[in-house]
């Protein structure tokens, strides 16, 4: 079985019973410190049931630009369409069911690029197709679990990426954003119950 395959049958099986709370919560998080503009074009990466897409379509004008929410998981997708449309923002994104990475746009052509809880399943290509996929001066938001609260089962273990290590607070988030050669970064560090998150921003190479 491929990675994709793996990676989209657990979370077809987590579909149904999301832990929608902390989702919710992360997301806020992420959107709090992005801040997406009305007029921004924006992808939410491994959108999993759209925490992030739906409180973004949510807070935007009717004239925003739908937001791209590409997902592996059919399951996750399906959750995803059912949740904006009873929120009533289904017109406002567009759902892919996709591997993210590639994401399924042309260069430059983005204004922001947000993945929240994902790209500890992404790895570290993503970044490099992130700084493809903005346009010169975009930005990026992410969320990654702090590795010291960090308690995955085997099944989640066995699917998580070698080369994106998680970070022990802000510095950590930073420095690796850094490195895959995004500028001005910006990270701030969550509780939530038990559970410690690091929501990072920073921006594209090539802005003025
Ligand atoms: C923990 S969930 C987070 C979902 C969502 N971003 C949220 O905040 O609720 C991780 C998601 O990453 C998706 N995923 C993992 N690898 C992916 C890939 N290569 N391409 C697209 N989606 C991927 C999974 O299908 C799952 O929906």
């Amino acid at each position: 079985m491929t990675l994709s395959a793996a990676l989209a049958g657990v979370f077809d099986d987590l579909a149904s019973g999301y832990d929608h709370e902390h989702h919710e919560a992360v997301a806020r998080a992420l959107l709090d410190l992005v801040r997406p503009g009305p007029a921004e074009a924006v992808a939410d990466v491994a959108c999993g049931a759209g925490a992030v897409a739906l409180q973004l379509a949510r807070s935007r004008p009717a004239t925003a630009p739908r937001v791209l929410a590409v997902d592996l998981s059919p399951g996750m997708i399906a959750e995803g369409r059912s949740r904006a449309a009873a929120a009533g923002v289904g017109a406002a994104i567009d759902w892919c069911l996709a591997d993210a990475v590639p994401l399924p746009v042309a260069g430059h052509s983005l204004d922001v690029v947000l993945c929240a809880s994902s790209l500890h399943f992404l790895g570290g290509r993503a970044p490099a197709d992130w700084r493809r996929a903005l346009r010169p001066g975009g930005r990026v938001g992410f969320t990654l679990p702090a590795v010291t609260h960090f308690r995955p089962s085997a099944r989640f273990s066995a699917l998580l990426a070698a080369d994106v290590p998680l970070p022990r607070g802000a510095g950590d988030a930073d420095a690796w954003i850094t490195a895959q050669g995004f500028t001005g970064a910006v990270s701030r560090v969550h509780d939530l119950g038990p559970r410690r998150v690091v929501v990072t921003t920073a921006v594209a190479p090539g802005g003025r």
